[in-house]
């Protein structure tokens, strides 16, 4: 095994471009602490800040695991990214409906989402450096433009709008994001685009944009992922890689008879490491943090998706949290 404390920090080598991050959750800040302090700048949490996480009944907060992920960065020096605000997922259903299950008003919708999002923030008002508003609220498929939900359905499109607002009125200070996935795809970029420019031209304050970054070995193309890039800043605004993750199966090939990866998937990934972020120094003028959804192997959402209980290998740092070929492409140029 490599001794980690002769290979170079991550974020120390890109301490001239942007932050790097990794998602982390009560657990993981133990279980990968040595190897966070070391390669990472910046934190979000992975559930610990999500609106069921922290008001799973009215009025009734629990802050004490995003409590805790907060103290950690600043015992390490490190930045927290706030991850969500609004969002049509992991939102507790109290919010969207009335005592007797009907659904709630435009009027009591917006209320609750700014008894949230005033609490939240409030609480962490000169810590948290910037938080993800709304997460998700672009149709993937080509026909609509914005996605179902009951905060679009109960409220109407200003949904959004508010949401920021509220956020604002908060934490002046907070660089506030729009956030969402599919971000380099050719139809779906547009839809982002409009979006946030509309935000724009009503004045309304945002600051960036969130492009989550759950990529694969085989794709998005690269000339996507500088498009979308050269697309959203074209905004002025600065652009976070927010969830990134390079995972070694096509979205839809659902093999699960492998117990580690093949060299060849190894090959690949390095490769693409290489390639993107070689993409992302370029654009170091507007983009100001790159963030994981995860820091090494042993542990990954993608364990559990798209498939149930099948192994995945996203990461630069491998199950033992040992660099792997990706790592040694990203800290070499
Ligand atoms: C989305 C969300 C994240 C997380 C990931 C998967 O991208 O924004 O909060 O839930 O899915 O874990």
């Amino acid at each position: 095994m490599t001794n980690r404390a002769n290979i170079p920090s991550l974020h120390e080598v890109y301490k001239d471009h942007f932050l790097i991050g990794a998602a982390v959750t009560p657990n993981t800040i133990q279980s990968q602490g040595d190897l966070l302090k070391k390669h990472f700048n910046s934190i979000t949490a992975e559930n610990e800040m999500k609106p069921v996480s922290v008001q799973p009944k009215e009025g009734q907060f629990q802050f004490e695991d995003a409590d805790k992920l907060m103290a950690f960065a600043e015992a390490n020096n490190m930045e927290l990214r706030g991850h969500t605000l609004v969002w049509h997922n992991q939102s507790p259903n109290w919010m969207f409906e009335n005592e007797d299950g009907t659904p709630a008003s435009r009027e009591l919708l917006l209320q609750r989402m700014k008894d949230h999002i005033d609490t939240v923030v409030k609480r962490y008002k000169g810590r948290i450096y910037c938080w993800d508003v709304v997460n998700e609220a672009i149709e993937d498929k080509r026909e609509s433009y914005l996605r179902e939900s009951k905060w679009l359905n109960q409220v109407g499109e200003d949904f959004i709008a508010k949401a920021f607002q509220f956020a604002h009125e908060a934490d002046e200070d907070a660089l506030l994001f729009y956030n969402d996935y599919n971000e380099s795809n050719p139809v779906k970029r547009e839809k982002i685009y409009k979006l946030v420019k509309s935000l724009l031209d009503q004045d309304i304050p945002i600051h960036g944009v969130g492009l989550q970054g759950h990529w694969n070995i085989h794709g998005p193309e690269l000339t996507d992922i500088r498009a979308a890039i050269e697309l959203y800043a074209s905004l002025g605004l600065k652009l976070h890689y927010t969830e990134m993750d390079i995972s070694v199966f096509n979205h839809d090939d659902k093999r699960t008879d492998l117990s580690a990866p093949t060299e060849e998937m190894l090959e690949l990934q390095a490769q693409r490491y290489e390639q993107v972020f070689e993409i992302f120094r370029e654009y170091k003028d507007v983009i100001t943090n790159i963030t994981f959804w995860g820091a090494a192997d042993d542990y990954t959402w993608l364990d559990n998706f798209p498939v149930r209980g099948r192994k995945n290998w996203p990461f630069v740092f491998d199950t033992n949290q040992q660099p792997k070929e990706s790592f040694w492409k990203i800290v070499k140029f």
